[in-house]
């Protein structure tokens, strides 16, 4: 199957499963665990159904939203995720390239594969830097230091890695940064010859940590490794607070889950939370975040920007978040697919089916506007019966 011919993100996720080495698939498509929170962050949609309205002249559409500090096409953004020329060679700058096309914002990781520098020169749409807080202090400062002098437009501190996610796809395959050749994933890597050449031929590093850490160009640990001995385990509130204040632009923290945290969120001054548990990748038996955005909506709704993150796969998904209070949503494995599929075609082609569906899904909502999205338009089921959100 060509990308051109994938209706959905099922059909993009299917081409990347062929075109990837399993130990790298299952990377991307892995959860912690038994993995209820990866599955359960798409499913939980199913509990929310939308509520339409008519005859409400649709000819004219404005799907354009204000997130940190940028305003962006349509409610979706790419959000930042690691290690990206191992799903196709052109990583970073591929996602980069076709965010600008669609004319939204794209995250980028402290675990990227390309520079700050590199990307700031080509890619001139709204860009996130997410930030690990790792226990090396001088690798925090430079790490920050570059962000900031390549203009990146906002900074999201990812707060839900305190240790890695138990992630039993990861052990099974052996999969390490940079991936390493085992004798189980050997025959996955020798089918898939166009990648496994690519892997070899082309310079594979993390710009970011490389001059920071003991292996230098590679780091040749597991993702949980990596989170368990880089990752500071005393990051606290005030640690936050200070960090924001440093950075001193549009600040976000990843990985806000509870009522709590999120009041906690305003308190310290960020721009923006991102209602999510990383993709089902860490605490599996976590709530998932579309199912705990309402509660974060009435507790500091309109005092903080409320992204909503996980399990999105349609613009329906999209829309059901905004009616209930968000105020935009982001996704990775959306487009890591894609990605792995087709490289920067592929990206351009879930994007563009993600806004085509959010399009639709308005007019036949009979919306305009994003903002005439409201907790009206939405119901949430409890077991067979069914009763209204707020
Ligand atoms: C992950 C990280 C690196 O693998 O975000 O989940």
């Amino acid at each position: 199957m060509d990308i051109s011919k994938c209706n959905n993100i099922d059909d993009i996720r299917r081409l990347a499963k062929k075109r990837l080495p399993k130990p790298i698939f299952d990377y991307i498509d892995g959860g912690s665990d038994d993995e209820e929170t990866l599955r359960n962050n798409t499913e939980a949609f199913n509990n929310f159904d939308l509520i339409p309205n008519v005859l409400r002249d649709v000819s004219k559409l404005d799907t354009k939203v204000s997130v940190l500090g940028a305003t962006i096409d349509f409610p979706f953004f790419c959000s930042p995720t690691a290690l990206q020329k191992l799903f196709h060679h052109s990583g970073e700058m591929a996602v980069g390239k076709a965010a600008e096309k669609e004319r939204t914002m794209f995250g980028v990781s402290s675990l990227s594969t390309t520079s700050v520098e590199d990307i700031s020169k080509i890619i001139k749409s709204p860009k996130l830097f997410q930030f690990y807080y790792h226990k090396d202090k001088a690798l925090n400062k430079e790490m920050l230091e570059r962000a900031k002098a390549a203009n990146f437009d906002a900074l999201a501190l990812t707060v839900d890695t305190a240790v890695g996610g138990n992630r039993e796809r990861d052990l099974k395959s052996g999969f390490t940064i940079p991936p390493r050749l085992t004798l189980g994933s050997f025959i996955s890597f020798l089918f898939h010859i166009g990648w496994t050449s690519n892997f070899i031929f082309r310079k594979f590093d993390l710009p970011h940590l490389s001059k920071f850490h003991k292996h230098g160009s590679s780091i040749e640990v597991n993702v949980g490794q990596y989170f368990t001995e880089m990752i500071d385990q005393s990051m606290s509130w005030k640690d936050a607070e200070n960090l924001r204040s440093e950075w001193n632009g549009p600040f976000c923290l990843k990985g806000i889950m509870s009522v709590d945290d999120a009041k906690k969120a305003v308190d310290i001054g960020a721009t923006a939370i991102m209602i999510s548990n990383h993709g089902g990748r860490q605490l599996d038996g976590s709530i998932s975040p579309i199912e705990q955005l309402s509660s974060i909506v009435d507790s500091v709704g309109g005092k903080i920007e409320i992204i909503l993150d996980g399990g999105i796969r349609r613009g329906s998904h999209v829309l059901k978040a905004l009616t209930l209070g968000a105020t935009a949503c982001s996704g990775g494995r959306l487009y890591l697919y894609a990605l792995g599929a087709a490289g920067q075609r592929g990206v351009e082609k879930a994007l563009f089916n993600i806004r085509q569906e959010i399009e639709r899904d308005m007019r036949l909502m009979g919306v305009t506007k994003i903002s005439e999205l409201n907790s009206s338009m939405i119901n949430k089921k409890y077991n067979n019966f069914k009763c209204l959100v707020r």
